[in-house]
């Protein structure tokens, strides 16, 4: 344990009770683990998580910045958290309130400018200095810590705790890379997570070890630009992903790999032949390429062509059939015209998504994109967004549509909203929807999907003989 975590000694709230916390993430998975890494990091300090904001001694939001509505939607929470602690202490009992993540680390003090009822802001470069900051509020001061780190934060963070591990169930993030230096015009990302670090891998190593034995079956390495991740690996070569997913693979009782979010530059021919030949590694790739027009391409900075992107994705399939492909699309960045917006819905076409995520472009403070001229209209934007996600619906409907009937490797995650269904991933991502007869919680089961519906599948109830077949 650092000595910062040493300074958070347990305390209690009032009446003698354990202090709670209560973490709200917003954004992407990174945003995920990192609440939890803070969690844990409060946990040694005598902090329990809670479920609800109700019987919190701390509320910490952890923060989206990469568009305009995340970002207001944070200060429409805190109006809230405001409200909850007047009425907290008329009872005599306190709230604190804190802000993390990229809003944190973009806005800083004008938080508390803002919304004068938080306490404390801290950014992702400085998570290690949580149990510090936190002590700090608590005696009073108002803290901003945003400082970009010198030191390694993950080095300082102590490792997930096991228990922890246990009641998040059998899948895990692990973060192996932070940052950004691409600079794509749209995006805060380089301005709210800093240069792209590397974790070294003795340390990831060791993390993904210590989820295995706490009983996660399946981890999903996280970055920025997770296929950036480089470093020097025990044999004294330089290592990329391709690399350390092999290692990872070699880990006993791992059963699924993944590794999300990718940037096409940054695709190796070591990464794509990983996905030929390491069978744990799924057959799932999230290669988001946001425009399909190279003229948008150039302006967003994205270094490659719509063509370049296409042969890349050739080769991606050659190497791993089955793969599901997943995509981010941006439309109406500045400058697009309709026939830049129909070599979107051209490149679509030809790729085939099994699933996408897609989103009207917001001009975001200090980025290259906001300063540029010709700003597309917001119901041209709404028009073509809609025409975008009409067709990357139906592509992923055909690839549900396509494992009706097959049979299918599903690992048992979590129990379902129905009594007597467990819920599980089949290797492409989808829920999928058991009877809690097919096995147990960890388990990969064989079951045949008999619907497919928009976003999930439904499995035959159980079927040993088939599970002996498969
Ligand atoms: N690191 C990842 C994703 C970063 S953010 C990558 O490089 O792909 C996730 C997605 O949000 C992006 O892929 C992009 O599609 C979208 N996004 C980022 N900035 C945006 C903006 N200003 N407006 C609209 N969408 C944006
Ligand atoms: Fe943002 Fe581009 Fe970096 Fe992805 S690669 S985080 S979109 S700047
Ligand atoms: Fe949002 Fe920051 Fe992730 S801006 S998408 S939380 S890296």
């Amino acid at each position: 344990m650092s000595e910062n975590t040493e300074m958070l000694m347990p305390e209690s709230g009032v009446n003698g009770n354990t202090r709670k916390v209560f973490v709200k993430t917003y954004g992407c998975q990174m945003n995920v683990y990192d609440s939890q890494r803070m969690a844990d990091a409060l946990g040694s300090g005598g902090y329990v998580e809670t479920k609800s904001p109700d019987d919190a001694d701390m509320v910490l939001l952890n923060t989206c910045h990469i568009r305009e509505k995340a970002a207001e939607k944070i200060y429409s929470e805190l109006g809230r958290l405001r409200k909850l602690r007047a009425v907290r202490r008329e009872t005599g009992r306190d709230l604190l309130i804190g802000v993390a993540g990229c809003v944190a680390q973009a806005e800083g003090e004008e938080i508390i400018r803002r919304e004068p009822a938080v306490d404390f802001v801290i950014g992702p470069q400085t998570y290690h200095r949580l149990p510090q900051v936190v002590s700090q509020a608590r005696s009073g001061a108002k803290v901003v810590e945003t400082d970009y780190s010198v030191e390694d934060k993950f080095e300082h963070l102590p490792a997930p705790d096991r228990r922890q591990v246990r009641d998040r169930g059998v899948t895990a993030f692990l973060t192996v890379q932070e940052g950004c230096d691409k600079f794509c015009t749209f995006c805060v990302v380089p301005y709210t997570r800093g240069a792209e670090v590397s974790r070294p891998v003795s340390q990831i190593m060791s993390e993904a070890r210590n989820l295995v034995g706490a009983g996660v079956r399946e981890i999903t390495l996280l970055g920025q630009n997770v296929n950036a991740w480089h470093g020097e690996g025990p044999d004294g070569a330089e290592w990329g992903l391709g690399r350390l997913l092999h290692a990872l693979a070699g880990i006993d009782g791992l059963a699924r790999l993944r590794y999300v979010t990718s940037h096409p530059r940054d695709m190796d021919d070591a990464l794509i032949e990983a996905h030929r030949d390491i069978e744990c590694l799924m057959p799932y790739l999230h290669l988001p390429v946001q425009a399909g027009s190279d003229r948008i391409l150039k302006a967003m900075n994205r270094k490659h062509t719509a063509d370049e992107y296409r042969r890349l994705i050739d080769r991606i399939r050659e190497a791993r059939p089955d793969i599901a492909l997943s995509g981010d699309f941006i439309v109406g960045f500045p400058g697009e015209t309709d026939a830049d917006f129909e070599d979107t819905m051209d490149l679509v076409g030809d790729v085939g998504y099994a699933q996408a995520f897609s989103f009207k472009y917001s001009p975001r403070p200090g980025t290259p994109g906001a300063d540029l001229a010709d700003h597309v209209a917001d119901d041209v934007k709404s028009e073509r967004l809609q025409r975008l996600q009409a067709l990357l619906a139906t592509q992923q409907t055909a690839f549900m549509k396509g494992l009706e009937n097959r049979i299918v490797p599903v690992l048992l995650e979590k129990p379902g909203r129905e009594l007597g269904q467990l819920i599980g991933r089949s290797p492409w991502l989808q829920p999928v929807v058991c009877d809690e007869t097919v096995g147990k919680i960890g388990d990969i089961v064989s079951v045949r999907i008999s619907k497919a519906s928009a976003n999930s599948l439904l499995a035959d109830a159980v079927n040993r003989e088939v599970e002996r077949r498969a």
